[in-house]
């Protein structure tokens, strides 16, 4: 309909109205009623394809999943209607935030973006965590570290411990899963708490990495997930790491919830792996060009079972190993993993030479 046409139609039940007298005091309740109802559509239009187009990134209650941004927060919800549908329609440049408008590109039409930003406005993420949990697309947590009450006193009772006590937090939550519970460093990620890191890199090249990531690997920019103040208690954090463990400090190595290693869970992690996987990484796991052989004991022996979720579950940004969150559940995951598992007891001692 055009501005005209609404303009229109807006005045002729304008006039019905006040000829009405009495009804015109019912009127506006009507309209507020009518608005209510084409809103309420839009949201459960917002819903549908949040669940299916968004969760992988900003969570299924729209929380922000790892170094992804949430939409929960009451500066996304307060932006302006029109920055968040430009947003949503052009993407951010540069950004894993992809253009969806239609004449972007993209595979949404401009009513469909008003239900994301109304979903974004006026929704509740409670009823889209149900629904993405209804349609089983609820992406698998990241493991994160432990971080004992008296653990974080240690922490607190050292000169800025109240920097380094907020540092070690956001580590556990945020990059134990690869680099350590204590900063160890694992299969998938350096070490971050050795003397040779503290003297190659400054603070200011601790801040860009965190800030920017390293792009075609896995770890990934934290802008827009950390500010300013939490970016600096990590950095605070990476740098006097030896002062943390000689006062103590030391937080519990990483318990993931074991795999399921049943014959059935194995199979199942087979028949995924035949649909979704074997196209790059070959046959049995031993590679292509695509994509490196897995079924190796370099890879299997080093590489722990949380490690291995977390890889297919994130991708690896810039190359071709996608992110699965948000397209397979926490035990397709498990199941995946369980299969490459059990590849394990008759795996080579090295990959062949196949690999992209
Ligand atoms: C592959 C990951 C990914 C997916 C999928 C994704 N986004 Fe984003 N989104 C991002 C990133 C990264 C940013 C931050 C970009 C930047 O740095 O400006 C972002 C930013 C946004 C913002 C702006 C938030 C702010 O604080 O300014 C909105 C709104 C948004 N996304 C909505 C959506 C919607 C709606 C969908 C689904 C249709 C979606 N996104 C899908 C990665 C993603
Ligand atoms: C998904 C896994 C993953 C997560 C989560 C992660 N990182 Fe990383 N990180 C890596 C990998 C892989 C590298 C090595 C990149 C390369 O090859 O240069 C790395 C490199 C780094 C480096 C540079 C190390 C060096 O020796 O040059 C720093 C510093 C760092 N990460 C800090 C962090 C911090 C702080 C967090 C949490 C906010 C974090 N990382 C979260 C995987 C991860
Ligand atoms: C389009 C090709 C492609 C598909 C499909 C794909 N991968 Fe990958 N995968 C890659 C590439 C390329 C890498 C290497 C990334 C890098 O350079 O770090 C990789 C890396 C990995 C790694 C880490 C290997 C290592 O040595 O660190 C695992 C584990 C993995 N993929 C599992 C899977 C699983 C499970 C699936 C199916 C659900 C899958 N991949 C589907 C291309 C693919």
């Amino acid at each position: 309909m055009t501005r005209s046409m609404t303009m229109l139609s807006l005045l002729g039940t304008l006039l019905i109205a006040a000829a009405l007298g009495l009804a015109a005091l019912r009127e506006p309740a009507r309209r507020v009623a009518a608005a209510e109802r084409i809103r309420a559509a839009a949201i459960s239009e917002g819903i549908e394809l949040y669940a299916q187009n968004c969760v992988a990134c900003h969570g299924a209650a729209g929380e922000g999943l790892a170094a992804y941004p949430p939409l929960n927060s009451a500066g996304v919800q307060g932006m302006e209607a029109d920055d968040l549908f430009r947003t949503i329609e052009r993407g951010r440049y540069n950004t894993a935030m992809a253009a969806y408008g239609a004449d972007e590109g993209g595979i949404f039409t401009d009513m469909q973006i008003t239900s994301l930003v109304t979903l974004i406005q006026a929704g509740s993420w409670d009823t889209v965590a149900a629904r993405v949990d209804e349609l089983g697309l609820t992406p698998p947590s990241l493991v994160a570290a432990e971080v004992p009450p008296e653990m974080l006193a240690l922490a607190a009772e050292l000169p800025s411990g109240e920097s380094l006590a907020s540092g070690l937090t956001l580590y556990a939550a945020h990059c134990a899963a690869c680099h350590g519970a204590n900063g160890e460093g694992s299969g998938i990620a350096p070490a971050l708490n050795t003397p040779d890191l503290r003297a190659r890199l400054t603070d200011a090249d601790l801040t860009r990495i965190i800030n920017q990531g390293v792009p075609g690997t896995l770890m990934a920019a934290w802008d827009r997930a950390l500010d300013d103040q939490q970016t600096a208690d990590l950095v605070t954090l990476l740098r006097r790491w030896d002062e943390l463990t000689a006062a103590g400090v030391e937080l519990p190595v990483i318990q993931a919830v074991p795999v399921d290693l049943s014959p059935e869970a194995v199979a199942a992690g087979q028949r995924l792996y035949a649909l979704l996987c074997v196209q790059c990484h070959g046959a049995q796991a031993f590679g292509t060009p695509l994509g490196p052989a897995l079924n190796n004991q370099t890879f299997l022996s080093q590489t722990p079972d949380s490690a291995i979720q977390q890889i297919i579950a994130l991708g690896v940004a810039g190359t071709k190993m996608p992110a699965w969150r948000g397209y397979l559940s926490e035990a397709d995951i498990a199941a995946l993993t369980a299969y490459l598992r059990s590849l394990e007891p008759t795996a080579p001692a090295v990959a062949a030479p196949t690999g992209g």
